[in-house]
């Protein structure tokens, strides 16, 4: 046995003990005639100290240990001179009477602590080591806790895990498909799944009522904080379900996960908001409701003033930033630079000072009386010693414009504490989204999505403005800001499936060659389903108060889509190329 416990088990209590413990060295140190060694695993940091009056042997082994050496060190417990009330050990130290190297190290490029001196790109390339560290530990205990609780949740609740292939075809979630070329059927490709979709509504087909995985995923788009090009989904779908049956079930699953893994209690009912109020009022699609500062619509009480910026715009709306009236002029400039940077995308920036006085002091003083800026203030929910902030333009651009400002201003004023949880469903999102640049449909969420039945007769009218209307039953799972599930009952007719398509501007023939297995399979007795998705590292990373996914994930790519540890992408030699009959037309990469 190469040790009796691990270096987070010992404390007070086990003094006079002989123990054996085994872990790497994360520093050492000599003070007076002793050595103190620091001696690391995943459990937590013993200190092990070896006596001045020691055997001289032991006493040169000891100094001659370097970072991240990996020992089995034996000796006893006794409690500690200076105590360390940080660690949970720190009132003992092990006594040694013996340290056998079990490995060298050589010296890692950068520490293994708590807060390393490793900048990211090196951590990236010796993630092993980064992965040594507390936080990283903590982090993956997190995630591995929270797909226990998971398990264990939707087991009780007659849930099946079942694994669909990841060498598929293409699965039409909005991004592009990572491709795998067959080499036993030359010239063909397979996808890999952007998300089991299609696969679990075959299970509904195929009678299993009630499926679910932890599943890796794969979607080639840009990169941000929170998506990485392969992750991992808890996929759900049920049969013989309507809406509410699905948001119930789900949210006793994160109600559960946030009183066991957290101890939280949420909000329960979880609020519920329609996809119109969320753009309305928070120009997002995923509101953050843990401040208010809503979006509001002044544009009839700003048109007609002879202020020609707003007459010309058809939507002017309103934020009140609490307590700002104070912002001086720089700062004021400053915001209007910020609102301007292309992330953002505005023109402009009006503002009204609502001072503590009473007074209004605005940047178009000019164009409007004391009185029309009181109004306008008012319209938009501010009161005395706020800034309310206006931008102009189409109606859904300028709202997400005031969404993103309005995001910026919570985080400025400490108003998004990532432990204060506030969950939120957003239902009634319309099927559809009408796209100039294409000219064409596209569905919102996928085009598995059934629409309401009262719709129906909307979804088979001919009008383009009358599919505008359509609203899907569908919904998604916000936190704080962030967008962790989305889902909808599904289409599981035959006929009203290839309708979709039809919308969508997908040919019969198209359909029938990317969507023909699902298309027939809606006519073998197909239940009526739905069912939705958790973005798992997103649900990690929010449970753990962070925001980027990345320390979530044990081997993530970094924002080029790259992993700098084993660096792939990378290319491949020319035999495995002529055996999948692939030829690259990409410039030569550079030395
Ligand atoms: P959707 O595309 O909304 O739905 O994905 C579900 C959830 O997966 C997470 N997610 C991601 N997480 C990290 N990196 C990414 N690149 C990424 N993309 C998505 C999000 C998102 O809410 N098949 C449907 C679900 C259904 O209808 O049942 C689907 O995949 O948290």
């Amino acid at each position: 046995m190469y040790r009796t416990h691990t270096c987070g088990e010992l404390r007070i209590e086990d003094a006079g003990r002989k123990v054996t413990l085994a872990g790497w060295v994360q520093k050492s140190r000599k003070l007076g005639g002793m050595t103190f060694v620091d001696l690391r695993d995943r459990y937590g940091v013993t200190q092990l100290v070896v006596e001045g009056s020691a055997d001289p042997a032991l006493q040169e082994c000891a100094s001659s240990l370097g970072r991240e050496f990996v020992i089995q060190a034996t000796g006893t417990v006794v409690e500690r001179e200076n105590k360390n009330s940080k660690i949970p050990t720190g009132d003992i130290e092990i006594s040694l009477e013996s340290i056998k190297i079990l490995n060298r190290s050589v010296t890692p490029p950068f520490t293994i602590e708590e807060n390393s001196d490793g900048g990211e790109d090196l951590r990236a390339k010796y993630r092993y080591l980064d992965l040594r560290r507390a936080p990283l530990q903590r982090a993956l205990k997190l995630r591995h806790d929270i797909a226990h609780e998971i398990r264990n949740y939707l087991d009780a609740q007659n849930f099946m895990e079942i694994e669909t292939p990841y060498l598929i075809k293409s699965t039409p979630e909005g991004a592009r498909d990572f491709v795998v070329p067959s080499r036993m059927n030359p010239g063909t490709f397979y996808a890999l799944p952007q998300s089991p979709q299609t696969f679990k509504q075959l299970l509904m087909v195929a009678g299993y009522d009630r499926y679910f995985q932890i599943v890796r995923c794969f979607r080639d788009e840009d990169l941000r904080a929170d998506r990485q090009p392969e992750f991992t989904q808890i996929d759900c779908e049920m049969s013989f379900v309507e809406q509410e049956d699905v948001l119930n079930t789900f949210e006793g699953m994160m109600r559960t996960l946030f009183k066991k893994i957290l101890n939280v209690e949420i909000a329960n009912p979880i609020p519920r908001m329609s996809w119109y109020d969320a753009m309305d009022f928070y120009g997002s699609d995923k509101p953050d409701i843990r401040f208010g500062m809503k979006i509001h619509e002044v544009t009839e009480l700003v048109h007609g003033k002879g202020f020609s910026v707003f007459d010309s715009c058809p939507y002017v709306g309103a934020i009140a930033a609490t307590g700002c009236a104070e912002y001086t002029r720089k700062e004021i400039d400053a915001l209007t630079e910020w609102v301007k940077r292309p992330q953002v995308g505005a023109k402009g920036l009006v503002y009204i000072k609502c001072n503590a006085d009473g007074s209004f002091k605005s940047s178009v003083d000019k164009f409007y009386t004391p009185e029309q800026l009181k109004a306008i203030s008012e319209a938009a929910g501010a009161q005395a010693g706020d800034l309310v902030l206006l931008l102009c333009g189409e109606k859904r651009k300028t709202q997400t414009m005031l969404g993103v400002l309005r995001i910026e201003m919570g985080n400025r004023l400490g108003l998004r504490d990532p432990f204060n949880f506030a969950p939120l469903w957003v239902v009634d999102f319309p099927l559809f989204e009408w796209s100039e640049e294409d000219g064409r449909f596209y569905a919102m969420h996928h085009p598995f999505t059934a629409p309401k039945p009262e719709h129906l007769e909307l979804y088979y009218s001919d009008k383009k403005e009358d599919l505008e209307k359509v609203c899907a039953n569908a919904y998604d799972f916000v936190l704080n800001g962030t967008e962790l599930g989305g889902g909808s009952i599904r289409i599981h007719e035959a006929a009203m499936q290839e309708r979709m398509f039809e919308i969508l501007g997908i040919s019969k023939e198209d359909a029938d060659y990317k969507f023909g297995f699902i298309i027939n399979a809606f006519k073998f007795g197909a239940p009526p389903h739905g069912g939705l998705a958790f973005g798992f590292d997103r649900v990690c990373a929010l449970f753990g108060g962070q925001e980027t996914i990345r320390d979530y994930i044990a081997f993530p790519k970094n924002n080029q889509g790259r992993d700098v540890m084993i660096d792939s992408p990378s290319r491949i030699d020319q035999v495995q190329m002529d055996e999948l009959f692939l030829q690259s037309t990409a410039p030569a990469p550079e030395a």
